[in-house]
């Protein structure tokens, strides 16, 4: 077995893409309560909304109430994605200091998400970069499809290592790699890692499963074994997106931390904060948590 990482970074974003799927509109000082709880919890890094249309996501028109009404951990960041100019004036108006540019290696996928190829959303994120430089802002870039598409079926390794190498090369930080709707295994996976980490650091690179196929667990382990030491979550296991049809919510937080917690791997988070936090959400969305540790502590204590 390959060394694992003694520690990684858990971007949290249940706040973003959990919540930017769900019918039911969710007022913004519920998605603040659950943002301070998630930070109360020890989460790092929480993606709080986006900047997007409001025509096309609607639960996320509320962006700029939230970030005016959360309460800021120390070394905690708060991003928004951004996915044009419009977004990031949005996005720095609201206070925001870092934001995420999101492409993906699917052509079909960027029409149908963002309404452009993905050379034309390479074109309009330029700018972003040169601004997010001029106000010191970090962006953070996110690869989608990377090895299926709702769309187009399989996609190359090399598509998404080429797209992540542009991302990359234009400033972003980090790329997010994500499998928007969980279709991969570790062979899938592994597969892409390989083909990406030629061109971008491994070190710079974190991953994004959707848990649509019940993979994500199994394929984080294996990113973790390639030397990523970068996961992204969604507490209680929210999500969706609402351009890809049946993908199911991001791999739950607390699940990913019960694994890393159980490989003696350090994340700074407090999972039973954590556990009360998606019980929080859960129950104004009138479900149970989609974490298997979730439910198993809570019958646990039914005890
Ligand atoms: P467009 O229609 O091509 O944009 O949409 P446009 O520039 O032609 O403008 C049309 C209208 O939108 C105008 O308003 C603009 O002002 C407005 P109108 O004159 O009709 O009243 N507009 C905006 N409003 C607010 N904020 C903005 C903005 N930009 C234009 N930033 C656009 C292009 C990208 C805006 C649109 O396609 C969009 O908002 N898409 C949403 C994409 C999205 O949020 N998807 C989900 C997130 S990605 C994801 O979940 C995957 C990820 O999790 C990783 C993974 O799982 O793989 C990241
Ligand atoms: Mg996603």
């Amino acid at each position: 077995m390959n060394k694992l990482p003694s520690s990684v970074k858990i971007v949290e974003v249940g706040p973003r893409d959990g919540l930017q799927n769900e019918k039911q509109f969710i007022e913004a000082i519920d998605k603040i309560a659950l943002i301070d709880q998630l930070t109360n919890a020890g989460l790092g890094y929480v993606e709080s909304g986006s900047f997007v249309s409001p025509k096309w996501v609607p639960q996320m028109s509320t962006s700029a109430d939230v970030f005016a009404g959360i309460t800021q951990g120390n070394n905690v960041t708060y991003a928004a994605l951004t996915p044009n100019m419009k977004g990031f004036e949005a996005a720095l108006a609201a206070g925001v200091k870092e934001v995420a540019i999101f492409g993906a290696a699917s052509e079909s996928f960027s029409q149908k998400n963002i309404n452009c190829s993905i050379d034309e959303s390479l074109e309009r994120f330029l700018p972003i970069m040169n601004a997010a430089k001029a106000n010191n802002i970090k962006v953070r870039g996110y690869v989608s499809c990377v090895v299926g598409c709702p769309y187009e079926g399989e996609i190359s390794p090399e598509k998404v290592a080429d797209v992540a190498e542009k991302l990359f090369n234009m400033g972003c930080y980090e790329i997010s790699l994500g499998d928007t709707i969980g279709v991969g295994t570790p062979t899938s996976v592994q597969k892409m890692l390989h083909a990406v980490s030629t061109k971008v650091p491994v070190e710079k690179l974190a991953v994004h499963f959707h848990d649509t196929y019940g993979q994500a667990l199994t394929n984080i382990y294996t990113a973790l074994s390639m030397g990523i030491a970068v996961v992204d979550s969604a507490v209680a296991g929210l999500g969706g997106c609402p351009y890809a049809k049946g993908a199911s919510g991001n791999v739950a937080t607390e699940d990913v931390i019960y694994l890393l917690n159980g490989l003696n791997i350090e994340t700074g988070v407090d999972l039973d904060k954590l556990l009360a936090a998606g019980w929080f959400i859960s129950d104004i969305l009138g479900k149970v948590p989609v974490s298997k540790v979730s439910n198993a502590y809570r019958a646990q204590q039914a005890k």
